[in-house]
């Protein structure tokens, strides 16, 4: 049977560099190009066409910042295909990003330099707009479009038989200290993109926790400094263009100036071809070009708070309610002073919301909490009731 692979954002830059590759790699996949711009859209397939006279290639209309558009589209979907092997989330934005020349100044004298020129953290602020979902515009589009999409074509993805692939084009400039349950859309920061695609990254291991039993298995990708679109609307074209020489130098001493969208594609085409019953779900998959322009993938992990930040999601609805009355979480990873902070918050609230005031005074127990974090000192917070 005839493999499908839907790609969102299919009409520039890595989406588009992806669906001439993933044909490349097999010629008889059906590329379904998803997008919002048709025009777009069929230029794009009339150069995979051209490229590929025989290939399968369609096209379905998709905005993922409308949730309406996204309905419509899975459903058009569900209703051309029987299945999906493999689903592309690649689709993004920046709004308005700048680069602060000052941080750049102070980042570049510090000890954070290569941290700061490899991940570009602390150097870019970007402003965000409300939806008409009223939902904020990054985060609509980089993860809660995709998210509805996903959940909506269900029917297609999940088969124990035969396992399908989510692939999300995340960046390494998902950074957990732009991140915050209480702020989960980043209504109130400047690093909006920052923290939507750290969102994204806690996303996929929320989606293999809960859907890697019926076959569906998602990734996370960083396609490295590539040349596309929504760098050009950071700096100039032309500006990239005189720093070009620049950037490929810095290959010397980072392998993250993928630099073109064909080489930022590498993990997303090396991920269509693993088995994704094999992949670790907490690593995150590089595309890395070296000096020489020789492409190759390489696997880190995410960073480490994640974990955290996915037990305070799994734990705030506690589990074991001893006769004592306490409740007892167990977390897998030492919190730092930041995330306990955090975790307490959330379990007050939990409390609060578990005992209606009329039945406040007979229910005491349950608001009384015991939090063991392993190895660390065991720390037992009594909650006032
Ligand atoms: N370039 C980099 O250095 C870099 C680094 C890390 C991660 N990434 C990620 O890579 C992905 C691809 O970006 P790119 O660099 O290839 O930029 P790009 O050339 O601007 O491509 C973005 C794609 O997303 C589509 N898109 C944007 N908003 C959409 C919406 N509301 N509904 C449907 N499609 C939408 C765009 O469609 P239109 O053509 O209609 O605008 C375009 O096809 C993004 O998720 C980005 O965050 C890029």
């Amino acid at each position: 049977m005839q493999k499908v692979a839907v790609v969102t954002g299919a009409s520039s830059g890595i989406g588009s560099a992806l669906c001439e590759r993933l044909l490349q790699e097999d010629a008889s996949l059906h590329v379904c190009l998803a997008c919002r711009n048709l025009e777009k859209a069929n230029a794009t397939r009339n150069h995979l066409l051209s490229c590929f006279p025989s290939a399968d290639v369609s096209i379905v209309q998709i905005d993922v910042s409308k949730m309406d558009s996204v309905l419509r589209a899975a459903e058009e979907i569900k209703a051309r295909f029987h299945r999906l092997d493999y689903l592309f989330l690649n689709a993004g934005i920046m709004v308005n990003p700048r680069i602060s020349l000052w941080a750049f100044i102070r980042g570049i004298f510090s000890r954070r330099a290569y941290q700061m020129l490899t991940t570009a953290e602390g150097l870019m602020s970007q402003e965000d707009r409300v939806t008409a979902d009223n939902l904020q515009e990054v985060f609509e589009t980089n993860l809660f479009g995709h998210f509805v999409l996903i959940r909506n074509l269900e029917p297609l993805l999940c088969c124990i038989e035969k396992p399908s692939k989510l692939v999300w084009t995340s960046s390494v400039n998902a950074c957990k200290s732009n991140f915050s349950l209480e702020d989960f859309q980043h209504r109130q920061g400047k690093e909006a993109y920052s923290s939507s695609k750290y969102a994204t990254d806690l996303t996929s291991v929320a989606l293999n926790n809960r859907f890697n039993k019926q076959g569906l298995y998602s990734s996370v990708v960083c396609p490295g400094v590539v040349m596309t679109n929504m760098t050009f609307e950071i700096l100039p074209p032309l500006v990239w263009k005189l720093f070009f020489p620049i950037l490929w130098l810095f290959r010397l001493f980072t392998n993250t100036y993928t630099l073109t969208p064909y080489n930022g594609a590498e993990a997303l085409v090396w991920l269509f071809k693993q088995k994704p019953e094999l992949l670790d779900p907490l690593v995150k998959f590089h595309s890395c070009t070296t000096f020489f322009g020789k492409n190759y993938v390489e696997i880190r992990k995410v960073s480490r708070p994640l974990r955290v930040h996915c037990v305070v999601i799994s734990t705030v609805v506690p589990q074991v309610t001893y006769a004592s009355g306490y409740i007892r979480f167990r977390l897998q990873t030492p919190l730092t002073q930041k995330y306990y902070l955090r975790l307490r918050t959330l379990l007050q609230d939990e409390n609060r919301n578990r005992a209606p005031p009329a039945q406040k005074q007979q229910e005491a127990p349950l608001a009384k909490v015991v939090l063991q974090v392993k190895k660390r000192p065991p720390e037992r917070i009594k909650y006032l009731t």
